[in-house]
């Protein structure tokens, strides 16, 4: 991981160049950019991507079944959280995808994929982290933070290469489906799991109670009728109640 890396200034989304360049660039290249005029995050929404933040997405083949793509979210997020943790910084991983500190979201990651009929043709797994004290609007600001307003000085290109380090370590098991190492850090250090939540999907809002991660990285929840469900990502979004 990170034995090419495309190091740019100003790009819509890290994400979209990654896609553009992935048939014709191996796996493990990155794509990262100072500033990002169109960040993307999940359901469509958009990603604040100003000067001083961490953008960037590595562009992957894995060699695996598609059914184990959503678990690269989960990978990502142990990357992140390993790195802070050697910065001495403790952060909590929002399953499936952020990185919390304070009680207010760091980080976001969007794993997008290509396939052909079943086969996974590349992965891109974009991660953003706010780090420079940006000013967000009034909404943003009660539930985003960055590493600066959270009083942590660090140096950018350390992080990343913190990162990069982790994500290749933690990639290497998951080609070799083994996930223990990072099962265990996303439920030690879950920011849901015993809480109440809302389980969003497209159709509905259910109450459950988060319970456990499963040896998959699926969450298992409890609904209020008793009913338990062990949730893979792509369909729901999850809120704290
Ligand atoms: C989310 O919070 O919904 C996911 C946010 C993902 C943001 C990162 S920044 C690097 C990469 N490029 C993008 O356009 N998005 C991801």
């Amino acid at each position: 991981i990170g034995n090419t890396i495309f190091a740019l200034e100003e790009i819509d989304s890290t994400n979209e160049y990654a896609k553009k360049i992935a048939k014709n660039n191996k796996t493990g290249t990155v794509v990262t950019s100072n500033l990002q005029t169109s960040g993307k995050g999940r359901r469509g929404r958009g990603f604040v991507s100003e000067y001083g933040g961490l953008y960037f997405s590595i562009i992957l083949k894995p060699n695996v079944s598609i059914d184990k793509i959503p678990f690269l979210t989960q990978l990502s997020a142990c990357s992140v959280y390993k790195a802070m943790e050697e910065l001495k910084i403790s952060t909590k991983i929002k399953w499936p995808n952020d990185i919390i500190l304070n009680d207010k979201k760091l980080c976001g990651i969007l794993c997008e994929m290509s396939c052909e009929m079943d086969y996974v043709s590349y992965v891109v797994a974009g991660i953003g982290i706010n780090i420079a004290n940006v000013e967000f609007d009034e909404d943003l600001q009660k539930i985003a933070t960055t590493l600066e307003k959270e009083g942590h000085y660090i140096n950018k290109l350390d992080l990343f290469w913190r990162i990069l380090r982790h994500f290749d370590y933690f990639y290497k098991k998951f080609e070799k489906d083994d996930y223990n190492e990072m099962i265990d850090i996303l439920r030690k250090n879950s920011s849901i799991l015993g809480k109440k939540i809302s389980v969003i999907s497209l159709d509905q809002t259910r109450n459950a109670t988060a319970l456990d991660i499963d040896e998959k990285g699926f969450l298992k929840v409890q609904y209020e009728n008793g009913e338990t469900e062990h949730l893979n990502y792509g369909e729901i979004s999850i809120r704290n109640v």
